[in-house]
């Protein structure tokens, strides 16, 4: 892709190699993976559980690091940045994680969890101006203004979800990773989440990697889909080109294995009480 905003080059990570390079009998976890993700393109990343998705994305976001290959952010190598030189890069490069509940202090408040980030990376001169952005933040991602006196175990699991969305987008990144984002969630908050994420890759130009065990939830969000079998990437392709004409046999077999669409009574309950402290 000529203007990848993120390009991995034969990414190889194997957990426990050791940092001066003695891979032992450290099994490998990925393969000599290439990818690359193009200014404000949404990609999704999908396979089955331990193919090693996760591990892409935290090799993309240098929080592990690779014993080969290269990883290229806006026209620079930043494999192998020390921490020191990567700080400047991590307001740039975000991240939403599967679990809210753990990925969010239950100690501090939404506010505090929202504008700490705010100040650290001098996007706000004082507290008074952070209060204002992280105002504007939870109006866009549809929570009210009094969330930020709550704490996250006070909120329904969707609210949890806006709030790890809106300490991502605060910081205007140009990169977001989001690791199974909507799996914890039931069908109606799970469409509503990424109805918003959908909207605000769109409004800000976002580059985002969408990782998700679920082919249907990928094709509703992402312009391209990158399929991963074993450590290795096994198709990618427009969604368009991958659903309805998938090259390898194992692509088929997760298409194929796509639910159809079933509604059930506890279902309806559930998602009516969600909709309703969402919106
Ligand atoms: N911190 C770690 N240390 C050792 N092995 C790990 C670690 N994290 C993941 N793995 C292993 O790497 C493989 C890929 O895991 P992961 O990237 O989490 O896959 P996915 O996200 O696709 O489920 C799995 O076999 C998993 O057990
Ligand atoms: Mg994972």
């Amino acid at each position: 892709m000529a203007d990848a905003l993120l390009a991995a080059r034969g990414l190889v990570v194997s957990y426990g190699a050791g940092r001066l390079g003695r891979s032992g009998s450290a099994p490998v976890i990925l393969h000599g993976v290439d990818i690359a993700i193009g200014k404000g393109e949404t990609v999704g990343i999908v396979g089955e559980s331990g193919c090693g998705k996760t591990t892409l994305g935290r090799a993309l976001l240098g929080l592990v690091t690779p014993s080969a290959g290269t990883v290229v952010f806006d026209g620079r190598n930043i494999t192998a940045l020390d921490e020191r030189a990567r700080r400047p890069l991590r307001r740039r490069m975000q991240m939403i994680f599967q679990d809210p509940m753990s990925s969010l202090n239950p100690r501090r408040t939404i506010g505090q969890i929202l504008t700490e980030p705010i100040l650290l990376h001098g996007l706000a001169a004082n507290r008074t101006a952070a209060i204002s952005l992280v105002y504007g933040v939870l109006d866009r991602v549809g929570l009210l203004r009094h969330t930020i006196e709550r704490y996250s175990f006070e909120l329904s699991g969707g609210q949890r979800q806006r709030v790890g969305i809106a300490r991502a987008v605060v910081l205007r990144p140009d990169f977001v990773l989001a690791d199974e984002i909507v799996s914890g969630l039931d069908v109606s908050t799970q469409a509503q989440v990424l109805r918003l994420l959908k909207e605000l890759t769109s409004e800000m130009h976002l580059a985002l990697a969408f990782i998700s065990h679920d082919l249907s939830v990928i094709r509703s969000i992402c312009h391209r889909v990158v399929v991963m079998r074993d450590g290795g990437i096994v198709e990618q392709g427009s969604c368009g080109d991958v659903f309805s004409a998938p090259q390898s046999a194992y692509t088929r077999m997760l298409i194929d294995a796509i639910p159809l669409p079933t509604v059930d009574s506890g279902w309806l309950g559930r998602s009516t009480a969600e909709t309703a402290t969402t919106i």
